[in-house]
């Protein structure tokens, strides 16, 4: 007989049948076609066996004493479900066949199997199949450890672009103050009050971070003030207020045409937070909700940290003086929302004065 197919010498096949004749003939058949063959006599031992010698394809007959091929089949696709298992059934029971087939099995043979090529065929075709699936789960796990492996190292750099993308945002904030002398901790303490308000207002964690990361810009703007008027030690003269009102007109033209949602929301904080609840502010006058809410918080936060630190023209002002002029609205600059905001983070406001203070 002509071999179609030769087998890897380790290939390893497990017979389970209580028919001696049959077991005898398979065994012998395989072994000539070069495969290793244990067997057993029944679905007990056969199971024992495959334990034990972790054979690469399994042949069971379906009926069987003590334990049929059907609890077989069950067991081994239940713990090894990558594991060729044929099985083979008498002439005239098809609903056996099929009903394996349904269970798991992977091809079934009737007995009496009188063209031994036919198992040959059976055997290589399911073996054939075995190793395209293991190499399948294989290419499959590689390449989904590969994904995850560059998920993270996206992720990765991610972190470390929006990480870099706030430093430089906030060192270009600290870039503006750099001349004006007075600030110290001063965009930190206001951006963490801004922070604490939002919160303290119900607004939701991404409005409430990004303020803390916008509000540090609100004076970006005096970056282009000349010096003598920016560093003035005295009162200002009625043109000169002027041009020092223009900082926040700067700090939104620098900050414009931005589509960063983040850099949009600096513009805005920028541009207005000198306006004020009752229209008296700059530079357009706005008044209650047409300004932007993130602007109204940012005004309370940096009125009362300017209030409260010394500047080359005022000393600062004990901290819960401070407060009562907030909280006394002076005179409808603020958003009664945001004063009430204020109200409730008092206590977190206090703390980061005292951890930032200067
Ligand atoms: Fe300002
Ligand atoms: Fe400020």
């Amino acid at each position: 007989m002509t071999q179609s197919w030769i087998p890897e010498k380790t290939t390893r096949i497990l017979v389970i049948d209580d028919d001696l004749s049959v077991r005898t003939s398979l065994r012998a058949f395989l072994e000539d076609y070069g495969y290793t063959v244990h067997d057993a006599s029944d679905g007990l031992l056969g199971l024992k066996e495959w334990r034990a010698w972790q054979p690469d394809l399994v042949i069971v007959d379906l009926r069987m004493p003590i334990m049929d091929g059907f609890n077989v089949l069950h067991t081994i696709q239940t713990q090894q479900p990558d594991l060729p298992v044929l099985v083979v059934s008498g002439t005239g029971m098809v609903e056996d066949a099929v009903q394996a087939l349904r269970s798991g099995a992977w091809d079934f043979l009737m007995k009496p199997i009188e063209n031994m090529e036919v198992l040959i065929h059976a055997v290589s075709k399911a073996l054939e199949r075995a190793r395209f699936l293991a190499f399948q789960n294989a290419y499959h796990k590689r390449l989904e450890s590969d994904i995850e492996a560059k998920t993270l190292d996206l992720r990765q750099a991610l972190d470390t672009i929006s990480q870099l993308s706030l430093e430089v945002i906030f060192r270009l904030a600290k870039a503006s103050e750099f001349k004006d002398e007075n600030t110290g901790n001063h965009l930190k303490r206001m951006s963490l009050y801004a922070q604490a308000i939002a919160r303290r207002m119900g607004l939701d964690s991404s409005f409430c971070e990004t303020i803390l990361y916008t509000a540090p810009m609100h004076d970006l703007g005096k970056i282009g003030i000349p010096d003598d008027i920016l560093l003035k030690p005295g009162p200002l003269t009625p043109e000169e207020r002027l041009c020092m009102q223009t900082h926040t007109l700067i700090g939104a033209q620098i900050l414009e045409h931005s589509n960063i949602d983040i850099l949009d929301r600096a513009r805005l904080i920028a541009l207005y937070h000198h306006e004020r609840w009752d229209s008296a502010g700059y530079p357009e006058g706005l008044g209650h909700t047409e300004i932007p809410l993130e602007a109204r918080i940012v005004s309370v936060a940096d009125v009362f940290d300017a209030l409260a630190s010394r500047r080359p023209y005022k000393p600062a002002l004990p901290i819960d003086l401070c407060y009562r002029i907030i909280m006394s609205g002076t005179e409808n600059a603020f958003d009664p929302d945001v004063v009430q905001g204020f109200d409730t983070a008092y206590g977190e406001i206090k703390e980061i004065y005292c951890t930032y203070r200067d």
